[in-house]
C-alpha cells in the first residue's frame, strides 16, 4: 500500500517541498495521462486541507471536457468564454479566487464551494487542460499555496506522456 506522509504542520514552502517529493515518487515510472491524473487528483484530497473537489477539464474541440476528479458530480463541459475553469483556459494564466460567490461568471458545481484554484495546463505552449481545486473555507488558497500547487501540477505534466491527448 503507498502510505503519504502528513506534512501539514511544516511552513507553506517547505510543505509543499515534502509533497513534490512524495507526488515524484508516486508518479515516477508511469506515463499513462488518464492514469496520472486519477493518481493526482486523489493526491491532492488526500494531501492538502479543506478542500471539497480537485480534479481536471481535458480541452476537446475548444471546450472544456470533465475528466478524472474526486469530489461530487460535477458539469461535464465548460465553454472557453464560462466560468473561472474556462477563464483559466482563454487566458492561460492561474485563477485564485477568494470567494466565489463575487464572481458573477462562476459555475456552481457543489453548493459547499467557496473558494477556488485553477491551473492551466500547458504543454509546449497549448492549453491542454486545466487543473482545478474547490474548498469550502473562504479565502483558502494564499500566494504560496498558488506557487506551491503550480509546482505540483508542473510535476504531474513532466510525469505524462502528452502525445495521444486529443485537442
Ligand atoms: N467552478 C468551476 C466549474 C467546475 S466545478 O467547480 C468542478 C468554474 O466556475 O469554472
Amino acid at each position: 500500500m503507498y502510505s503519504i506522509e502528513n506534512h501539514s504542520s511544516l511552513p507553506n514552502v517547505a510543505f509543499y517541498q515534502a509533497l513534490n517529493e512524495q507526488l515524484n515518487a508516486l508518479l515516477s515510472g508511469e506515463r499513462d495521462l488518464i492514469c496520472n491524473a486519477a493518481q493526482f487528483s486523489a493526491f491532492i484530497m488526500q494531501t492538502l486541507p479543506d478542500l471539497n473537489w480537485a480534479g481536471f477539464y481535458f480541452v476537446r474541440n475548444n471546450e472544456l471536457l470533465l475528466g478524472p476528479y474526486v469530489g461530487k458530480v460535477a458539469c461535464t463541459r465548460i465553454p472557453f468564454s464560462r466560468g473561472v475553469c474556462g477563464a483559466a483556459a482563454r487566458t492561460q494564466s492561474t485563477q485564485r479566487v477568494d470567494d466565489v460567490h463575487a464572481i458573477a461568471d462562476h459555475i456552481a458545481c457543489d453548493a459547499a464551494s467557496n473558494a477556488e484554484l485553477v491551473v492551466p495546463i500547458l504543454v509546449e505552449g497549448n492549453i491542454k487542460a486545466v487543473f482545478d481545486i474547490d474548498s469550502p473555507k473562504t479565502h483558502r488558497f494564499s500566494e504560496d499555496d498558488q506557487q506551491g500547487i503550480e509546482q505540483l501540477v508542473n510535476t504531474f505534466i513532466q510525469s505524462c506522456d502528452w502525445s495521444w491527448q486529443l485537442s
